[in-house]
């Protein structure tokens, strides 16, 4: 019951507390003159602190686009973001976020321990850092922290990936489709083990997806993008209480969720 209760107060408490992110009328374009492309147009969303939030769009909407400004990776054009209150930059360099992607790019000399650390070794990782043994543990991997990455399956590395992002105690985790190359059945495991991980650690989740089910079962909020130009389409909250189980996935109520997510991007 706490854990419900910690994961409805996260989206109650939006209009009270300072969000995690803030995204205010942002533009970004890339290239210049007749090749310019406008990624991101007259953007706004607020993230709240803790909260578990997908996106959902059509290929090109922009959503890696908005993650990658967020973390200080591509400049706006115009508008404003704000990292608990600092500029994307400041939050950069004070580890306020860490980013994981599609393909979890460990380092194959190194063994999943050692990949895990290596966040540590880029420049000052502060004093309040995880213990990587005890984050392999937390993904599951208790017992395999010297494998290397050759060694290890692609849900596995993609554990061993979540870890490393977890360990500098980043207060918001960036996610890029992370579970999109894996089988179905490793990225339900996945998805409830990442809930629990939420849970645990209390770290806000930015997530980008192209399942509508894994949107729909992960986020408290959806956030759905629209494509040319790449704008707000629906800021959704999900109706389903925590913890969630993958049987809630055949409820008539997630069932009427996710045909409203299918319809909203029909119309993208
Ligand atoms: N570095 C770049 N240089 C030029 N154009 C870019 C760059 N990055 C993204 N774009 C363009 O910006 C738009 C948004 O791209 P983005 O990668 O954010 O989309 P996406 O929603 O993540 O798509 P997908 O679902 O396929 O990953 C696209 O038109 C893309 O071609
Ligand atoms: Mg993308």
């Amino acid at each position: 019951m706490a854990v419900l209760d910690v994961a409805d107060d996260a989206v109650s408490a939006e209009a009270e507390t300072a969000p995690a992110v803030s995204v205010d009328n942002i533009d970004v374009r890339f290239g210049s003159g007749d090749a310019a492309v406008t990624a991101l147009k007259g953007v706004s969303v607020d993230i709240p602190d803790g909260a578990f939030v997908t996106m959902l769009g059509p290929s090109g909407c922009g959503k890696s686009t908005l993650l990658r400004a967020i973390a200080d990776l591509v400049p706006t054009a115009k508008g404003e973001i704000r990292v608990h209150g600092r500029t994307p930059e400041e939050a950069r360099k004070s580890r306020d976020f860490a980013f994981v992607f599609q393909d979890a790019t460990l380092l194959p000399w190194r063994s999943a321990i050692d990949n895990v650390k290596l966040p540590l070794e880029v420049g000052d990782p502060g004093p309040a850092h995880a213990d990587p043994k005890e984050l392999l543990d937390l993904v599951g991997l208790s017992g395999r922290e010297n494998a290397l990455p050759a060694e290890l399956s692609g849900g596995m590395r993609q554990r061993v990936a979540i870890a490393r992002a977890l360990v500098t105690r980043p207060r918001i985790l960036l996610m890029d489709e992370p579970f999109g190359a894996l089988d179905e059945i490793t990225r339900d495991k996945l998805n409830e083990e990442l809930l629990r991980i939420w849970q645990e650690t209390g770290t806000t989740i930015l997530f980008v997806t192209h399942s509508i089910p894994e949107a729909a079962f992960l986020g408290q909020k959806v956030l759905v993008l629209a494509a040319h130009p790449g704008r707000v389409k629906e800021f959704m909250p999900v109706k389903l209480p925590f913890p969630r189980h993958l049987a809630m996935r055949d409820t008539m109520e997630f069932i009427e969720i996710t045909a409203h997510l299918r319809q909203l991007l029909e119309e993208c």
